[in-house]
């Protein structure tokens, strides 16, 4: 099964912030799931979330490993987590047609290219339900300015490996999030120089 150190290491972080702008009930769409972890802390911890995590193909077979080995061990009261999708966000026929109150994703605009973030951004205004909310996880830079020198050195890193990724910038991720129909809500500020960025769909 694959593990992820950081998602043991944020998810409590992360987890103040959805219990305070998740609204009650959420029915959430989480995109690049990954390992599950997120997915299964997240559906313990909070009552009344339903939690459809997905991943691009490849990836569904060991996060669903995770699922059906602890989807349904002590779900909070009305909570459940659903089976994976296979959702590649670049690919608009996979999106499942919603609506969420939510979408929820982490650490994954740095692995995407500019123009999947794009469509991610734009995928996910579609889903969701008017006034939902669409909350990203990670590392961010402010108008080409790193927010700290490991931010500068993660982003050195992942260029290095593949041109196309890199921390994204909330500058143009704001531009791209208001032309698919999404405004800012919050900035939220985590530890280890990671935030979460949410917007609200317009009515
Ligand atoms: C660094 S991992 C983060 C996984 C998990 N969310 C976590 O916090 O541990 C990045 C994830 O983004 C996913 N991803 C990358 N490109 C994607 C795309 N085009 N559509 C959907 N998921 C994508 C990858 O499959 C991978 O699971």
């Amino acid at each position: 099964m694959l593990f992820s150190p950081a998602c043991e290491r944020n998810r409590s972080p992360i987890l103040a912030v959805l219990r305070r702008w998740l609204p009650a009930g959420s029915t959430v769409l989480e995109v690049g799931s990954g390992s599950g972890q997120h997915a299964v802390f997240f559906t313990q911890e909070i009552p009344r979330l339903i939690w459809q995590p997905s991943e691009q193909a490849s990836g569904v077979p060991p996060l669903q490993e995770r699922i059906a080995l602890e989807g349904s061990l002590r779900p909070a009261p009305g909570s459940r987590l659903l089976p994976a999708l296979s959702l590649a966000v670049d690919a608009t026929d996979a999106w499942p047609a919603g609506p969420y109150s939510a979408v929820f994703s982490a650490n994954t605009a740095h692995i995407m290219g500019e123009s999947t973030v794009a469509a991610f951004l734009a995928g996910s205004a579609r889903v969701l339900a008017p006034g939902g909310r669409l909350l990203l996880y990670g590392p961010f830079s402010d108008n080409g300015v790193h927010t700290a020198e490991s931010n500068a050195a993660f982003d050195a890193h992942l260029r290095s490996l593949d041109p196309a990724m890199g921390v994204r910038d909330t500058v143009e991720l704001h531009r791209l999030a208001g032309r698919s129909g999404l405004e800012p809500l919050a900035d939220v500020p985590l530890p280890a120089n990671n935030r979460i960025l949410i917007w609200s769909r317009r009515g």
